[in-house]
C-alpha cells in the first residue's frame, strides 16, 4: 500500500501522517496574524470567513471519520450544519452568503473541534492496516489534503478581500528580475496527449496510474479525476505568450477607453462591466490626480512602480476584451497545457514547465515563497518551459478559453466535489502565489465562473498562425 508520499517541499518521502500533520498546520499559520474579530466577518457573498474555513476543512475529514472510522461519534450536528459547503449528500447546510452572519461556533470552539477531528485522524491512520477498505480511506485522506490545500488558498484570497494591507502577512521581499521576456512562441499543430497520465513520451498512450507511481514520477503521485483521462486532442499551429499580461499592458487597455467600449467585450461581459461599475480590475484604485494605484498585502503602489508584473484579480470578461482589443485571444486549454510541459526538440512530455523534478522555491513563485504578491515578469527564467513561456508556474492562475467540461471518459472519484461544477465555468491553469507546491500540476485545471475576480487570476495571450 502507498502508505508514504511525496512531502509539503515535494522533495522527500514522508508518511501520510506526517504529511496529514504538515498541512494542518500550515492552515493555521496561515490565520495566525489574525485578531479574533477577523475569523468571523464576511466582507462579500463570494467569501467566507476565515473561521468557517478551518471549520470547513475539519468537517471534510470528519466525513471520513463517520464513514470509516468503527464506533465514531459526530463531534455537533451544528458544526455538520454550519461547516458544510455544498455537499447536498452529506445533509442540510447554511446557505454561503449567511456564513458571516454567525457569530457561533465561536473561534475557540471551532479550533477545539479541528484539535478533536486531528487526534480522531491520527488514531485512524494508526489503526489503518487493520481496515478492510484502507486504500479508500487514505484515497479520501489525500483528496482531504488537497481539499485543504485549496481552502488555503481561498484563505489567502479571502484575507486579502477582508484585510488587503492591513493583515500583517509575514512577506519576504521581491525578487529583481534578471531578465526581460517578451515576445510568442510559436507551437506546431497536431495531435497532443492532453490531462493526467499522458505518457511522459508525448506521443504514446497514457500510463495506468500504478505505472506511473512505480517510475517515482513526481506527477504521478495525485491528480483529480477531472484531470482524466489523458487523452488526444488535435491542435493548430498557434502562437502563445513568453509572458503573463502586465499591468503596464493593461493599463494601455484602460487609458485607450477599453472599458468604455463595447467593441471589445462579451454581451455578458459588458453587462458585467455596467452593472458592477468596472473601471479596473479588483484592488486598482484611481487617484484624484487620475493615477491609477494598486492595493496588495503590502500597501498601495503606483503601477508605474509595479509595470513589470503580471496582471491580477481580473475576470475572464476583462481578459477576454483585452485580448481582442491586443489583435490576440486567449489560449485553450490544450494550448497552454502544451506550451507548458511539451518539448518538441526532444519529442517528450515533462511533468512541469522546467522538467520533472517538482516546483522549487527558485522556479517558481507558489506559496512557500512566501511573497504574499505577484512576482516580477522574468524572475523565474529557472522556470521557462521547452518553448520559452516563463511563469506558467505559479504566481497567477490564467483563464483560458476552454469550458469546464468533463474530459472523454471521465469517472468522478468523488460525487459532488468536481463532477457536479461542470457547466458554466471556464478553465484556469498554473496556479497562483497562494497556490502550496505540493498542489500544483501542469494538468491541474480551476474553474470559476467568468464574471469573478477575487481569486488570483491573470491571463496570457494567443493567436493563430
Ligand atoms: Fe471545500
Amino acid at each position: 500500500m502507498a502508505s508514504t508520499i511525496r512531502d509539503f517541499s515535494g522533495q522527500q518521502t514522508v508518511s501520510i501522517a506526517d504529511l496529514y500533520t504538515q498541512v494542518r498546520a500550515r492552515t493555521m499559520e496561515i490565520v495566525a496574524p489574525l485578531e479574533i474579530e477577523d475569523y468571523v466577518i464576511q466582507t462579500a457573498e463570494f467569501m467566507s470567513p476565515p473561521r468557517w474555513h478551518i471549520g470547513h476543512t475539519s468537517w471534510f475529514f470528519e466525513t471520513v471519520l463517520q464513514a470509516h472510522k468503527p464506533g465514531y461519534h459526530v463531534y455537533s450536528e451544528d458544526f455538520l450544519f454550519y461547516f458544510n459547503s455544498y455537499y447536498e449528500g452529506f445533509g442540510q447546510r447554511i446557505e454561503r452568503p449567511k456564513r458571516g452572519t454567525k457569530s457561533r461556533p465561536t473561534v475557540k470552539e471551532t479550533i477545539a473541534y479541528r484539535n478533536h477531528i486531528d487526534e480522531q485522524i491520527l488514531a485512524l491512520l494508526e489503526s489503518l492496516d487493520s481496515l478492510p477498505n484502507s486504500e479508500t480511506v487514505l484515497s479520501l485522506l489525500r483528496l482531504g489534503l488537497e481539499h485543504e490545500m485549496q481552502h488555503q488558498e481561498l484563505l489567502v484570497y479571502d484575507i486579502k478581500h477582508l484585510l488587503c494591507d492591513q493583515f500583517n502577512a509575514p512577506m519576504k521581499p521581491l525578487p529583481e528580475p534578471p531578465m526581460k521576456v517578451e515576445g510568442m512562441a510559436e507551437i506546431e499543430g497536431g495531435l497532443f496527449w492532453l490531462g493526467y497520465g499522458a505518457d511522459q513520451s508525448g506521443g504514446k498512450p497514457p500510463h495506468s496510474q500504478e505505472a506511473l507511481r512505480s517510475t517515482g514520477s513526481k506527477f504521478g503521485e495525485f491528480a483529480f479525476d477531472n484531470e482524466k483521462p489523458a487523452h488526444q486532442v488535435f491542435l493548430q499551429d498557434f502562437a502563445i505568450d513568453k509572458a503573463p499580461v502586465s499591468n503596464e499592458q493593461f493599463l494601455e487597455f484602460i487609458r485607450d477607453g477599453g472599458y468604455k467600449n463595447f467593441r471589445w467585450w462579451f454581451s455578458e461581459g459588458w453587462e458585467a462591466v455596467n452593472r458592477e461599475h468596472w473601471r479596473a480590475p479588483l484592488y486598482w484604485e484611481q487617484q484624484h490626480d487620475g493615477e491609477w494605484m494598486i492595493r496588495d498585502f503590502s500597501g498601495l503602489h503606483s503601477v508605474a512602480s509595479r509595470k513589470d508584473e503580471p496582471v491580477s484579480h481580473v475576470s475572464y470578461f476583462e481578459a477576454s476584451a483585452f485580448a481582442k482589443w491586443s489583435g490576440k485571444r486567449l489560449p485553450t486549454e490544450a494550448e497552454w497545457e502544451k506550451a507548458s510541459c511539451y518539448d518538441a526538440r526532444r519529442k517528450i512530455r515533462n511533468a512541469f514547465p522546467w522538467g520533472d523534478g517538482g516546483p522549487t522555491s527558485s522556479n517558481a513563485n507558489l506559496f512557500e515563497n512566501s511573497f504574499w504578491s505577484v512576482s516580477p515578469i522574468g524572475a523565474f527564467p529557472q522556470g521557462a518551459s521547452a518553448y520559452g513561456c516563463q511563469q506558467m508556474i505559479g504566481d497567477v492562475w490564467e483563464w483560458t478559453t476552454s469550458d469546464y467540461v468533463p474530459y472523454p471518459g471521465f469517472k468522478s472519484e468523488f460525487d459532488e466535489y468536481n463532477d457536479k461544477w461542470f457547466v458554466n465555468q471556464k478553465v484556469l491553469r498554473g496556479g497562483s502565489f497562494a497556490t502550496p507546491q505540493l498542489h500544483i500540476r501542469t494538468t491541474y485545471r480551476n474553474f470559476f465562473h467568468a464574471h469573478e475576480r477575487w481569486m488570483i487570476s491573470g491571463f496570457r495571450c494567443a493567436r493563430d498562425m
